[in-house]
């Protein structure tokens, strides 16, 4: 069955998150590629009644690919003008996110590459922004796994450390105006650049958080086979070739739960780096050196992914691969936003190796 007939069943539901997405479920709906290798060019949230400033035209050109997510390096570097809290640094909606970004590097950051809390950024913000499907009318990148109990759930395990640590950057940080919805996703793109070769993914701030409780069973399990999750995941916009390049952010991963006998196996042979040996390592490997998720191993070897997989894989793999994790971790870090039209750019903050 076509990924997008799976995810119209799942669609029925009575009220949609945006007025606009009766017609992305009109896209998906005639769209044959969507399980095929294709990037998705769904636009999302607001930008769906219309595109209202130079910014909502900036996300739009990335969400439908007319525009590289990745910072092209033509930002100046930024020097804040003032210490925070000073009225300079009040005045440059930039400032406070310096200071965010460059607390967050003293610890996502170390001499062999991104720690365990770096690591534990870049699950935190997929974690947050993936509880959002289409058919929800709330959830998604609002901050509300730190917000509400959310942690508490059992497909959250693992993020105990880094949601205290982002906990505390929010009260460091909050009173000077940044959000926990913004925090959690500049973290984790500070994470993947902390990991060497991590692509410089364009960074925006202005996100509503919500002290609401995303809606549940929206997450992926290590349980679940590749049908499954290209389904679960067309219904977040994305095609099964998005989540295959998703999925390699287990380049940079540890498990402690699902095998709990081995917690702290990594899920490939350098987790500290942002490179694409993780896809020939999963594909080839038998569990033992490193730990292998069931639901990667079924991408890597299902029909309808394997061959994006194979090409992750394979020579020039870390070049294919950047560019589309960047695309696709871009608009994760956009669902269930509805402000896109108000959103500020703040790539200049991210700092660099
Ligand atoms: C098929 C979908 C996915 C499944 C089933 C899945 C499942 C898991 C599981 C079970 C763990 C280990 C948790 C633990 O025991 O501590 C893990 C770790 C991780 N996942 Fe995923 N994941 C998926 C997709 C993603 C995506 C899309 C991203 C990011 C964009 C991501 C980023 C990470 C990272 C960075 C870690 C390591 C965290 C750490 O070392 O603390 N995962 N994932």
């Amino acid at each position: 069955m076509k990924a997008s007939t799976l995810f119209l069943t799942c669609a029925a539901a009575p009220a949609l998150a945006h007025p606009g997405m009766d017609r992305v479920i009109a896209e998906i709906q005639a769209r044959d590629d969507f399980v095929l290798n294709a990037r998705s060019d769904i636009l999302l949230g607001d930008l769906l009644n219309g595109i209202l400033t130079a910014v909502g035209q900036t996300i739009k050109n990335i969400l439908t690919l007319a525009t590289s997510a990745i910072d092209q390096g033509t930002s100046a570097a930024y020097t804040p003008p003032g210490a925070l809290g000073s009225a300079a640094c009040k005045k440059d909606p930039l400032c406070v996110w310096y200071y965010v970004a460059n607390d967050m590097w003293g610890d996502f950051a170390d001499a062999n590459g991104c720690t365990n809390l770096g690591r534990g950024a870049i699950r935190l913000g997929f974690h947050d922004a993936a509880a959002w499907d289409v058919s929800s009318s709330y959830g998604g990148a609002d901050g509300s796994i730190l917000l509400t109990d959310e942690l508490s759930r059992s497909e959250n395990r693992g993020l105990e450390e880094i949601g205290a640590q982002t906990k505390t950057y929010y009260s460091t940080y909050n009173p000077y105006g940044a959000g926990m919805a913004d925090i959690i996703q500049l973290g984790a793109l500070v994470g993947t650049v902390a990991c060497p070769g991590g692509p410089r993914i364009r960074a925006f701030a202005g996100r509503k958080d919500n002290a609401r409780a995303a809606p549940p069973g929206k997450l992926p399990l290590p349980s679940m086979d590749a049908p499954t999750l290209i389904s679960l995941f067309a219904q977040k916009t994305f095609t099964a070739s998005d989540l295959v390049a998703l999925v390699g952010a287990h380049t940079a991963a540890r498990q402690r739960f699902v095998d709990p006998s081995r917690a702290g196996a990594a899920l490939d042979s350098d987790p500290q780096i942002w490179d694409a040996s993780f896809y020939g390592e999963t594909l080839t490997g038998n569990n033992q050196t490193f730990f292998i998720l069931h639901s990667d191993k079924a991408l890597a070897t299902y029909t309808t992914t394997t061959a994006q997989w194979k090409a992750f894989a394979g020579a020039g793999g870390q070049g294919l691969w950047s560019p589309a994790y960047a695309q696709a971790y871009f608009r994760m870090s956009m669902l269930g936003v509805n402000n896109l039209n108000q959103l500020t750019e703040i790539t200049k903050i991210l700092p660099s190796r």
